[in-house]
């Protein structure tokens, strides 16, 4: 396919950011840096956005577009902060989503594929939930908030999920890279074994005022999943007089990914792809769900009030130590342990010892031995004259696999698995310090074996350009860094890159 569209989740404006949103979005930024190389700028959409029709603003009553717009912004400035480079950045208040969502909801009343109905529920007004006799804790209390629940009758309005029951599991199983990783494939398989309620996707608007109206009952607001889904699709594109959508990013040549945590896992890999096929849109091609930062032994979240925020981690150690951090600390997918000691783990030794030492070895080389000049751009006949030698050659083996290496992980079929495409990387890296330490080239030096030193001393450069490029992605200020060091026609070996800290 020759066109990218990667989305992270569209974020509650609840309350500020933390490490597990800022992990989704810098892990969608890495895979649109690394398509953006491979396709071209113009050939990839990056979006994100935030969610603004929850309770929260709904608590704010009048002042909802205030309280939305404050909050909002606190997310476009962290994304500048973790120099994200989405193309796009939507809010489900903005009158493009508006119109998108009554259409979208008018197309699909008008197929029949939504009906009225009147129940009756247990419902909790601070919680603004309704829970099943069974959920309620001691027979009669909210089982969130112990306080208790109203019985209550309701007209609503319910999208027929359960009629393309069947579509979505044939889908699900002729396409393998439709949900990643394959445990949470099996996961929404498992799901759809049991009787798949339809979805109720309205309020009414006495108990809801801050949504979308529904177009065909403007006393009733659109119920949240529903108006944030569709956001993937207002975004790029609008549906015209016949009710077919038309979009640049979503068709036959484009790869769509959604990359989502595993907590909105069921939304986005069943009642997503289901609204999409009622729309008579092809669902997305991908829709990975990766695993929840902890800390300890409890996922990091407002409501558990243990929450990190990415500013004072990037002030303390710098944005791409953090970035290399959650990229590398665990494989996307699987659940990780967030600890500032973790984080000084990795500077020490990934970034200070193996990355920032050969960096700073070989420059200061350049610097001693040839005065700030790399001995030559190509190997120089002389030198191709030198036996070959093994670690060489399993150096430049590495340089000569290692793109393709890192393609191969940024792949639906490899769950994209960031953290093995850095350790790919790393091999690099340490093979080429292996070679410092066993040529030992202070010896080459007094031993005036000036041919040796200097096909010595480029292979390291080419090594360290090759970790610069393939570095890009993940941590594009020291990658841009790297490159600007040794690219530089007169060398000087600066401070290192990542100084280490000393652990109390
Ligand atoms: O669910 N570890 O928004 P949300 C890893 N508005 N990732 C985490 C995380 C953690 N501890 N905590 C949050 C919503 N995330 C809806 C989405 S999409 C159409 C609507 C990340 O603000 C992760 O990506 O609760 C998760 O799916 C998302 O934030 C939930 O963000
Ligand atoms: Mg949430």
């Amino acid at each position: 396919m020759s066109k990218f569209y990667v989305t992270t989740p569209i974020y509650y404006v609840n309350d500020s950011p933390h490490i597990g949103h800022s992990y989704t979005t810098i892990a969608a930024d890495t895979l649109a840096r690394h398509m953006r190389s491979v396709l071209g700028d113009a050939n990839v959409r990056f979006l994100t956005g935030t969610d603004e029709h929850g309770q929260k603003a709904q608590a704010a009553g009048q002042a909802a577009q205030e309280f939305v717009d404050l909050v909002s912004v606190k997310f476009r400035n962290l994304w500048k902060k973790l120099g994200i480079s989405h193309d796009d950045f939507i809010r489900t208040s903005e009158e493009r989503h508006i119109r998108t969502v009554q259409r979208a909801l008018d197309i699909v009343y008008k197929k029949g594929d939504i009906y009225k109905d009147t129940y009756e529920g247990w419902y909790c007004t601070p919680c603004e939930t309704f829970w099943l006799v069974s959920q309620l804790a001691e027979g009669q209390l909210c089982p969130d908030c112990k306080r208790p629940v109203e019985k209550i009758s309701e007209t609503n309005y319910f999208f027929k999920l359960n009629k393309y029951k069947d579509w979505l599991i044939d889908h699900i199983k002729k396409n393998p890279d439709f949900i990643r990783p394959q445990i949470r494939r099996n996961e929404v398989l498992g799901f759809l074994r049991e009787e798949l309620n339809d979805l109720c996707i309205s309020r009414p608007k006495e108990r809801l005022s801050w949504g979308i109206p529904l177009p065909f009952s403007p006393d009733h607001v659109t119920y949240v999943w529903f108006d944030a889904l569709i956001n993937y699709i207002s975004a790029v594109g609008h549906f015209d007089d016949k009710g077919a959508y038309i979009s640049d990013w979503w068709g036959k040549d484009t790869n769509v990914v959604h990359l989502i945590g595993k907590d909105i896992l069921r939304h986005h890999a069943v009642y997503w792809p289901i609204m999409l096929h009622s729309l008579g849109i092809k669902p997305p091609d991908t829709i990975c769900a990766h695993g929840w930062w902890m800390i300890g032994a409890d996922k990091m979240s407002k409501s558990r009030g243990n929450v990190v925020a990415p500013l004072d981690m990037i002030d303390k150690y710098g944005l791409d130590v953090y970035r290399y951090f959650l990229l590398r600390e665990v494989p996307f997918g699987l659940d990780g342990n967030f600890s500032e000691e973790a984080v000084i783990r990795r500077l020490n030794s990934d970034l200070a010892n193996d990355l920032g030492n050969l960096v700073y070895r070989t420059l200061t080389m350049i610097e001693k031995y040839y005065d700030g000049n790399i001995p030559a751009k190509e190997l120089p006949v002389a030198s191709c004259q030198l036996p070959v030698n093994e670690q060489e050659k399993k150096i430049r083996n590495k340089i000569n696999s290692l793109p393709d290496e890192i393609a191969a992980k940024f792949t639906a079929g490899s769950d994209f698995n960031f953290s093995a495409a850095l350790e790919e990387v790393w091999k690099l890296i340490n093979l080429a310090n292996k070679y410092v330490e066993e040529t030992k080239p202070w010896n080459l030096s007094k031993e005036n074996k000036t041919k040796e030193l200097e096909r010595f001393i480029l292979v390291l450069v080419d090594a360290i350009r090759a970790a610069g490029h393939a570095l890009k992605p993940f941590v594009p200020g020291t990658a841009g860094e790297i490159l600007r060091q040794i690219g530089a026609d007169q060398i000087k070996k600066g401070k290192p890159l990542f100084p280490r800290i000393e652990c109390s």
